[in-house]
C-alpha cells in the first residue's frame, strides 16, 4: 500500500518534471547568440577565434559547449555574458540587444547573466572574505537591508553551494580555501543576483577528480532544483554528458558550431566525423562514450586559425573526406538526422 503510494507519486513527480522540461523547450529563449563572431588582430594575423556562431539558451534548459582547447569556447563565452564585444552578431537577452540597452537594462543584465570563470584563484579578491565577495553585490544592490540580512543572506547561499559549515568559510580569504571550495565561492557569489543564466566556463577543469566530481554534484543540483538556464562550457565530453543530458551539446570545431542535437542524441549517435574523433578519444570507462571502434583521423595537427584550409576546415583530417565540396564549399550547419551538422558527406548519409 505504503510502496503503491510512493510510486504513483513518484510517477506524477516525473511526469511534472517531464512536462516541464517540455513547457521549457517551447518557451523562448532567455539568451540568443547571433551570428557571432570575433577575430582577433594579431602580429601573426587575423585570429578568427569565433567565427559564426547561433546558439540559443532556454529558461531552466542546459546548452553544453564542447570542443578541445581554443576551439573558442571561452571567447563565446565572454561575449555571451557581455565581457567582450563581438567583431559581428549578437547577443539578445529576452530578445532584446544587449549592444542596444540603456545603463538601466544593461545593469539588469549583468545580474540575469553571471559568468563563473574557470579559474577561481583569477576571480576572486584575495583581499577580500568569502562574506565580502559573496554579499558584495547583495549590498550594492541593496538586496539586504542590514549588516545581520547580509551574513544570513551568506550563509544561505554558502550552504547552497554546500559549503559547510558556512560559518567556518564567511570570514575566511581565498588563500584559505582549496580550489574546490574557492570555485564554490563564486559560484554562490553569482547565485547572490538570483541569475536567469548561468554561465559556467570550464568550473571544474582546474580541480582533482575527486573534487571535481562533487562540485559537479552541487552544479547538478542546482540545475534541478533553481530552474535557471545554463551555458556549460567544457572540453570534456564526460563531464558533458553527465551536466547536459536533459539538455542539448553543441560540438566547436575552430570557432564553429559543427554539430547540435539533444545530448543523448549527440553522444550516442554522433554524426559529425569530429564528434565521431572526440568520444572515440575520451578515456573515461564508460560505455556509452568509449566506442571498439575508433576514429582515424588523416590527419593529427589541428589548422592554425590564421591560416584555415579551404572548404570544411576539418577536411585535412576528416576520415569521410571526399573530393569535390570538402576541400572547396565551407558546409553550412543545417538540420538533418534530428540535430544540425556541417559536414558535406554525413548530411546526405
Ligand atoms: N585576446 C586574444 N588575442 C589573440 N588571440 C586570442 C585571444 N583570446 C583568445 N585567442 C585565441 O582564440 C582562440 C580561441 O580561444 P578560447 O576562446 O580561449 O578557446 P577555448 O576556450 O575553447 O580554449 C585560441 O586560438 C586563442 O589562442
Ligand atoms: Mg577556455
Amino acid at each position: 500500500m505504503i510502496d503503491h503510494t510512493i510510486d504513483s507519486n513518484e510517477a506524477a513527480g516525473l511526469a511534472h518534471r517531464a512536462d516541464t522540461a517540455a513547457h521549457h523547450r517551447a518557451e523562448p529563449p532567455v539568451l540568443t547568440l547571433k551570428g557571432l563572431r570575433q577575430t582577433f588582430k594579431t602580429p601573426r594575423g587575423d585570429v578568427p577565434a569565433v567565427a559564426g556562431v547561433d546558439l540559443e539558451v532556454r529558461p531552466g534548459q542546459v546548452l553544453c559547449l564542447v570542443g578541445e582547447s581554443g576551439c573558442g569556447k571561452t571567447t563565446t563565452a565572454r561575449m555571451a555574458a557581455a565581457l567582450t564585444e563581438p567583431t559581428a552578431g549578437s547577443v539578445l537577452f529576452r530578445g532584446k540587444d544587449v549592444a542596444e540597452m540603456d545603463r538601466t537594462e544593461r545593469a539588469a543584465f549583468r545580474r540575469s547573466v553571471q559568468y563563473i570563470h574557470q579559474d577561481p584563484y583569477a576571480s576572486l579578491n584575495p583581499v577580500r572574505t568569502v562574506y565580502s565577495t559573496v554579499s558584495a553585490g547583495l549590498r550594492r544592490h541593496k538586496l539586504v537591508a542590514s549588516h545581520a540580512e547580509a551574513r544570513r543572506v551568506t550563509t544561505e547561499l554558502l550552504e547552497r553551494v554546500d559549503l559547510v559549515p558556512a560559518e567556518d568559510h564567511l570570514d575566511k580569504y581565498p588563500h584559505q580555501m582549496s580550489g574546490g571550495q574557492r570555485q564554490r565561492v563564486a559560484i554562490a557569489r553569482a547565485l547572490a543576483m538570483n541569475p536567469e543564466v548561468i554561465i559556467a566556463d570550464e568550473s571544474t577543469s582546474m580541480l582533482d577528480v575527486s573534487i571535481r566530481v562533487s562540485l559537479l554534484n552541487t552544479l547538478g543540483r542546482l540545475r534541478d532544483e533553481l530552474g535557471v538556464g545554463f551555458l556549460f562550457i567544457t572540453h570534456d565530453l564526460a563531464v558533458a554528458k553527465y551536466f547536459a543530458w536533459q539538455g542539448e551539446i553543441a560540438v566547436m570545431y575552430l570557432g564553429k558550431v559543427v554539430e547540435r542535437g539533444t545530448a543523448p542524441r549527440v553522444i550516442n549517435d554522433p554524426r559529425h566525423p569530429y564528434t565521431k574523433a572526440l568520444i572515440s578519444a575520451v578515456c573515461e570507462p564508460d560505455p556509452d562514450l568509449v566506442r571498439k571502434e575508433r576514429v582515424r583521423l588523416r590527419g593529427a595537427d589541428i589548422p592554425d586559425l590564421t591560416d584555415l584550409p579551404s572548404g570544411c576546415d576539418f577536411h585535412p583530417r576528416c576520415p569521410l573526406y571526399e573530393e569535390g565540396d570538402c576541400d572547396s564549399v565551407r558546409p553550412p550547419l543545417v538540420r538533418g538526422h534530428d540535430r544540425l551538422l556541417a559536414c558535406h558527406v554525413a548530411t546526405r548519409r
